[in-house]
């Protein structure tokens, strides 16, 4: 299914909250829930209702109704039951199902909702996992804040110690008659000194303490009920209208959905009756000091044939000595492996029809730095006032074009955004998640290489694992299918798709 939206509003369509999971604009959201309670039918406890566009699954919780927005093509008994969870979810942390409650738990809600969809489609999770993720996460928390307790009371036991061992020199100045204030023991105040004391900046406890404390670094993206009714919250809110729609800020883990789902969701080419697709998926992980651990590609070549006539036909491939092939057994091997040409083995068990087949695989696994497509360089530098983090990108393939490339940081919590001073592309500051997000629509030969600077109290192991994801429609190893023709030698026309994208591209 492809879920648009889900959305909580009251029986005169009042909207009390509303997630999209698909990128849409605040007029068309509001559009399409205007539109819904003009066309339910409200005498049932739930049903579903189309429009040229999308269709609207609801339910009626009392006075209120989950709704949700699906595209026409999604599978409707799916759609119903993703929508008694959502049904399901709403009281559940919404505490009741009064309109002022909802409003009140909105958030919750939305992080429940989040936990069932992950950009428009499904996860398969059931409300004890979903409970269970945000019990994880309470869990989480109170460990960081006990943590947190334990650094502010050992900070403050430090301050006094301090302070006692200043009086104790001031006191030994006077005694010996030399002026209690020189030597630079900046006056006795404790604020001055503890600025250059490595035991209290070390724990950071003189900064206020947020009244909700946003966990520490989460790369995994399960994030839930950090938020309290507290300043993180109306930084979230005030996010949310300064980038008016375009809340949706992705996680790392999402990103990467995103990544698959956008390769899911890319548009319908004009299918021929042969039509090829090729597919690669990457797995990268290097280390911070830039040792790669392991590059893995792997890419396979689908064929789908709509049309008996051509059950029997040749594919010529570009010829690549780089990536190790295996073909499918039902494909003439020899002839593969002397011209690169795929073919039935076997004349008489042409390729099925009306189904995508894999017909050859190839692979490449290395630990030679100079192949990765992309290298991340993540360096930290701790200061007495923070920590300036400079990162840097390479686009090493520079045959690639890396589209909707999302580069995640996570950063430390709890201790503010990070002040950025230099962003080639764009970012993002996901105060949710503590993640900074480094976005570039496009990185090709023109843009190979770029850079972010940010400040923000931490230390080095704050920023990894650093996670990017991308789509390429280009093939790393640039195979393609150059020709086809048919049992008699006849070239015949076909389409052709590519795509590249990594399952885990990590910097670790
Ligand atoms: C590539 O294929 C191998 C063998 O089937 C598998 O173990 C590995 O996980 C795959 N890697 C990727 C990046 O898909
Ligand atoms: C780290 O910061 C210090 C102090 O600001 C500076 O002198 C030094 O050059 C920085 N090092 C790097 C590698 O940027």
């Amino acid at each position: 299914m492809v879920l648009l939206a889900a959305a909580v509003c009251n029986k005169s369509g009042k909207v009390l909250v509303s997630r999209q999971f698909v990128e849409m604009t605040r007029a068309r959201i509001e559009g399409l829930l205007a539109a819904f309670p003009k066309l339910m039918n409200s005498g049932k406890q739930h049903t579903f209702v189309e429009t040229d566009s999308v269709r609207y699954v609801y339910q009626a919780l009392e006075q209120l109704f989950v709704v949700l927005i699906t595209t026409k093509a999604s599978n409707i008994l799916e759609d119903l039951e993703t929508l008694r969870l959502f049904a399901r979810v709403v009281p559940e942390y919404g505490r009741s199902l009064d309109e002022s409650e909802i409003q009140e738990n909105s958030f919750q809600i939305i992080f429940a909702f989040d936990e069932i969809v992950a950009l428009g489609y499904r996860e398969s999770v059931n409300l004890a996992q979903i409970n269970t993720f945000i019990q994880m996460d309470s869990h989480e928390e109170k460990v960081a804040i006990a943590l947190r307790e334990t650094q502010e009371r050992e900070a403050k036991q430090a301050m006094r110690e301090k302070q006692k061992e200043f009086d104790r020199m001031r006191k030994e100045k006077q005694r010996h008659g030399g002026n209690p204030y020189s030597n630079g023991i900046g006056g006795g105040s404790i604020s001055s000194a503890s600025s250059s004391s490595s035991m209290i900046t070390s724990s950071t406890p003189t900064e206020p303490a947020p009244s909700s404390y946003s966990a520490p670094k989460r790369p995994t993206g399960t994030g839930m009920k950090l938020l309290g009714k507290s300043k993180d919250v109306n930084q979230f809110v005030d996010q949310l209208t300064s980038e008016g729609e375009r809340v949706e800020s992705m996680p790392s883990a999402a990103a990467r959905k995103s990544a698959v789902a956008k390769v899911a969701a890319i548009p319908e080419i004009n299918k021929e009756s042969v039509h090829t697709k090729i597919e690669e998926k990457i797995v990268c992980v290097s280390s911070r000091t830039g040792a790669l651990e392991n590059l893995e590609i792997n890419g396979t070549l689908f064929l789908y044939l709509s049309d008996s006539s051509n059950d029997n036909i040749a594919i010529k491939l570009c010829d690549n000595k780089q990536a190790q092939f295996t073909t499918n057994p039902s494909i003439d091997k020899k002839l593969f492996q002397s011209q690169s040409i795929i073919a039935p083995r076997d004349k008489n068990k042409p390729f099925p029809l009306k189904q995508q087949v894999g017909v050859v695989r190839w692979r490449l696994q290395t630990t030679d730095e100079s192949v990765m497509p992309l290298t991340i360089n993540c360096w930290p530098n701790v200061t007495s006032s923070g920590c300036d983090v400079n990162i840097e990108y390479e686009l090493q393939a520079t045959n690639l074009e890396l589209e909707d490339v999302v580069i995640s940081i996570p950063l430390p919590g709890g201790v503010g955004g990070p002040r950025v001073s230099q962003c080639d592309g764009d970012y993002n500051y996901d105060s949710r998640r503590n993640l900074l997000e480094w976005t570039m629509p496009v990185i090709d030969e023109s843009n190979a290489i770029g850079t972010v600077e940010f400040s923000i109290a931490g230390n080095e192991d704050d920023f990894f694992p650093v996670s990017v994801s991308f789509v390429s429609k280009k093939s790393f190893f640039d195979i393609s299918a150059v020709g086809v023709k048919s049992a008699d030698g006849k070239s015949l026309k076909f389409s052709t798709e590519t795509v590249l994208y990594p399952e885990r591209y990590d910097i670790v």
